[in-house]
């Protein structure tokens, strides 16, 4: 069977921000340290501490905008811990993750510097939880003030002579689990308190962002937007894909075809999530002014056996793959609402772009997927209407498939297509309308083994290649994607 698509390269749906493929960074478990940070003094190669196989890797993707100190750890971090000569700094307990001794050599100073080796935009999340106004208030101060002032000076004194560019300031994250265990109402207060302090200093236009809801809370985002809309620019929303339950997690590798289908259909229902999040968000805020900003997303699996519960240290395979794309064309469909949205984690976290050991790095089948898609930041949406032909197995039935297209400044078309079905071959035709395009070509990410997953041994076992499937014919596009793949199309 062959599924029509109609594509009209003329009709443009609004803009896809780049920030959708922005990424995250907590001081969590080998994230920052080991994963980013190694100390200039380490023998794996690195500039001014920062490992350099992963700021070459994270700057081929384009990374847009990288969120930091957390999650959980956000709301415990205490920002001036962090500045100033890194053996006088104050060492603690990271007590979220792992119960280990955070020594604060990575702060405020290497996360901007961080920013501009990889040229992306800071994000810095701010502690409500543990925190004070006062706190707060001094770092926005601190990192941004020009002029004479306590936290300006000292900026200067630890070298920082011209003040940092920040755009995205979070006040507080999940502040209904780990940032305070706050009743909505109660943090709404809490928000407008706070925020009133955060002040823009100079030509510094900060974009406030608001704690948002646990995955399908829909009174949270009610209740922010009716007593707090006007005060941010941006509410977050956390979701991620985990099968099996959170109190029943499953490992990431030796998965079966029913944990496949369950892990397509959960990574589908953050289109549920945004469409009812957003209807919420319409209400108060019809312009769409307020961001919804994602910025946590991804699969949560068991860690792999033998390292620290705590670190959250998982493989990734074809699977997450599917869960990247499919998530990244979610997002794009919503590009008038969504602004930002952040995968947890950059490095050794979760579903994580990269792993290390030491010296060595690989890059995940996620990260192949951040670099196919990476085509469609900053593009124009492309209207695209179908129906997916259904695909089942056991008990489940969802769409087989994902499907998001863009149009570049110069014309060029982009089409990314996942197909989700782990038995079934798609066969796509899709008729374009308002352009004409010659020449298509792609890249396909796949593989026979559902499981397949890179290591350090054989880190290739699952990266992209050219593909070969599809035809462009007086305005019609053919294509046939094996099970279980992503594939992206250009049309020039
Ligand atoms: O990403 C791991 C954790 O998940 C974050 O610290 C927290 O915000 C979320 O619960």
């Amino acid at each position: 069977m062959t599924t029509i698509l109609k594509l009209n390269a003329g009709i443009g749906k609004g803009t896809i921000s780049r920030h959708l493929y922005g990424h995250f960074a907590e001081h969590l478990g080998r994230c920052i340290y080991e994963g980013i940070w190694v100390g200039a003094d380490s023998p794996i190669p690195n500039t001014e501490g920062f490992r350099n196989d992963v700021l070459a890797a994270l700057k081929k993707v384009n990374i847009p905008v990288l969120r930091w100190p957390g999650g959980c750890f956000a709301d415990e971090y205490h920002w001036k811990d962090g500045i100033g000569p890194s053996e006088e700094r104050k060492r603690m307990v990271n007590t979220h993750w792992g119960g280990l001794v955070e020594n604060n050599h990575f702060g405020i100073h290497e996360f901007f510097r961080l920013c501009e080796l990889l040229d992306c935009e800071p994000y810095i999340c701010g502690n409500v939880g543990s925190g004070t106004v006062q706190e707060m208030s001094e770092w926005v101060e601190y990192m941004t003030f020009e002029g004479e002032s306590p936290m300006a000076d000292w900026r200067r004194e630890n070298g920082g002579e011209t003040p940092w560019k920040l755009k995205y300031f979070g006040v507080g994250n999940e502040n209904w689990g780990c940032g305070g265990n706050m009743r909505p109402e109660y943090y709404a207060d809490l928000y407008r308190r706070y925020q009133t302090y955060v002040r823009n200093y100079g030509d510094n236009q900060l974009y406030k962002i608001a704690g948002g809801a646990n995955v399908d809370d829909y009174n949270w985002t009610e209740v922010l937007m009716r007593e707090a809309g006007r005060f941010m620019d941006g509410l977050s929303l956390h979701s991620y894909t985990i099968p099996g339950s959170w109190e029943e997690k499953r490992p990431a590798l030796g998965f079966d075809d029913t944990e496949w289908i369950e892990t397509m259909k959960k990574s589908l229902h953050m289109d549920e999530l945004i469409t009812r999040h957003s209807a919420i968000m319409d209400q108060y805020d019809p312009e769409k002014r307020v961001g919804l900003i994602i910025d946590e997303w991804g699969t949560w699996f068991l860690n792999e056996p033998g390292t620290n519960p705590g670190f959250l240290y998982q493989q990734n395979t074809l699977r997450d793959a599917l869960v990247a794309g499919i998530h990244l064309n979610i997002f794009q469909q919503h590009c008038s609402r969504v602004h930002m949205a952040n995968l947890a984690q950059v490095v050794n976290v979760l579903q994580a772009m990269i792993l290390t050991e030491g010296g060595k790095m690989l890059l995940t089948p996620t990260y192949h997927v951040f670099e196919m898609y990476k085509v469609h930041q900053d593009n124009e949406l492309l209207e695209l209407t179908f129906e997916s032909p259904d695909y089942t197995f056991g008990e489940v039935t969802i769409p087989q498939l994902s499907v998001s297209a863009s149009r570049d400044a110069s014309g060029k078309v982009y089409v990314s297509i996942c197909n989700l079905s782990h038995k079934e071959q798609a066969n796509l035709s899709f008729s374009i309308e308002g352009a004409a395009h010659e020449k298509v070509s792609g890249l396909i990410l796949t593989h026979t083994e559902l499981n397949a997953h890179n290591t350090f041994e054989d880190a290739d076992n699952v990266t992209p290649s050219a593909y070969d499937g599809a035809s462009l014919k007086g305005g019609v596009l053919d294509c046939e994607l094996p099970p279980a793949s992503v594939v992206v199309l250009t049309l020039e």
